[in-house]
């Protein structure tokens, strides 16, 4: 007999008990968005290889080796989508939601697909939550951007992260920066072989490699903020300036470069303590060219993404652990789990959790089913009981039991 089909490698099925903790993170989530004026859009999971190719940099990790890419029944190259910025300016294009006087504020929730070597931290199907914010390049913005973050993780009580933030400057400070980069690549030997083959390619890459060697050669290599003109200068002391009067700690990190190439001026990531090498649990910046390489007119925007399957992982472990009340009722015999089901419907219409054995189990068996499910009262309905027209109530942590009529069992229960 052929064995049993298992899940992808780097894919892998999100269970309970666990799915309450990203639902709760998703929630809160949802909550802060709305507070800061943000809608939901939801996405197609496959785009045109192109959009990525054009937005991401054909030179990235991400669009040269990462990308679930095939050509569909017509022969038409399409892509899993690897991350959701470029396709949420391309759904704000082409709807022509750029219109308008104010700044367009969407989020969106959902998998991505890198082909990635997999990990701890680390998936082929991963789960971001996105925001973006398209419209205007006031550093009031990038400073709200970044408040939304902070607040989502203060919210899911997510303590130990570090904010890690720098400038990377406007396409003409990028030039500047990138010639001294390759003058100091090209003076230097021993770069790996991907960082000798980026040199040429994306010298910026070159700042992103995880080799400690490279590293370490980085050491007196030029930073862009040397680099950058005085507007970009201006921009990015003005967040700063604004993230310290709101309290916002953050650690200035000259050399974060991100793995995407449209970022310009603001990026920053957020970094987790205790999530070993892979401890990026958010990441984002400005993208104020974004939107014309896609085709479309000037919308300086920005945003960032948030790695739910990093998150779930450092998320306390008490949260989401969902409903604490639930009632169990014990029914024994066919009349008794006939009025059993219509208490437990009669509750549930008013907001209360409920259970019962379908199964003719005993009366020790549904205790034990009762305890095991976690029930903090179980009702017994017995033929004797029902001849009464009552039920007993027994408190599960306690023991305690009391006889009540039938008619107060769902209001003395709904009064808890
Ligand atoms: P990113 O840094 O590539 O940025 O991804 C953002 C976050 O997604 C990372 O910090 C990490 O938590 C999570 N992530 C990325 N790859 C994986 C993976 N293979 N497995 C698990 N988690 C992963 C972006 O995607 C940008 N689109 C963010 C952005 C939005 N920038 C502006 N707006």
């Amino acid at each position: 007999m052929a064995g049993t089909i298992k899940a992808i490698r780097g894919m892998k099925d999100i269970l309970p008990p666990e799915t309450g903790r990203w639902q709760l993170i998703e929630q809160v989530a949802r909550e802060v968005f709305d507070l800061y004026g943000y809608q939901e859009m939801r996405l197609p999971l496959l785009e045109r290889t192109e959009l990525f190719a054009r937005s991401i940099g054909a030179d990235t990790d991400i669009v040269a080796k990462e990308m679930y890419t095939f050509a569909d029944r017509h022969g038409e190259s399409l892509t899993l989508r690897p991350e959701a910025t470029a396709q949420v300016v391309r759904a704000v294009l082409e709807n022509r939601l750029e219109r308008g006087f104010w700044v367009k504020k969407y989020y969106t929730i959902g998998p991505m697909f890198r082909y990635e070597r997999p990990q701890k931290g680390r998936y082929r199907q991963f789960h971001q939550i996105n925001c973006e914010a398209l419209g205007t390049d006031a550093p009031e913005l990038d400073a709200e951007v970044i408040f939304l973050l902070v607040d989502i993780l203060g919210r899911l009580k997510i303590e130990q992260v570090r904010l890690l933030i720098n400038s990377l400057g406007c396409p003409e400070c990028q030039v500047d920066f990138k010639a001294r980069l390759s003058l100091f690549l090209a003076a230097k030997e021993g770069w790996c072989d991907d960082c000798r083959r980026r040199r040429d390619t994306n010298p910026l890459r070159v700042l992103d490699c995880k080799s400690q060697r490279c590293q370490e050669l980085l050491r007196p290599a030029p930073m862009m903020r040397d680099c950058l003109c005085e507007a970009c200068a201006g921009h990015y002391a003005r967040v700063l300036e604004l993230l310290g009067r709101a309290g916002v700690a953050f650690e200035e990190q000259p050399r974060l470069v991100r793995g995407l190439d449209y970022y310009t001026r603001t990026a920053f990531e957020v970094a987790a303590v205790g999530l070993g090498s892979q401890d990026a649990v958010a990441g984002g910046g400005r993208y104020n060219g974004l939107a014309r390489d896609l085709g479309g007119p000037d919308l300086p925007g920005l945003g960032f993404a948030i790695g739910e399957d990093r998150l779930v992982e450092i998320l306390p472990p008490d949260c989401g652990q969902g409903r604490q009340e639930k009632i169990f009722l014990a029914a024994l015999g066919t009349a008794a789990r006939e009025v059993a089901l219509a208490l437990l419907q009669e509750l549930r219409q008013q907001g209360l959790a409920g259970e019962m054995d379908f199964d003719d189990r005993s009366l020790k068996a549904q205790m034990s089913l009762a305890d095991r499910l976690g029930a903090t009262y179980t009702v017994i309905l017995g033929d004797q009981e029902l001849a009464q027209g009552q039920a007993t109530l027994r408190h599960m942590a306690t023991g305690e039991q009391e006889q009540v009529p039938l008619p107060d069992l769902a209001p003395r229960l709904l009064k808890r």
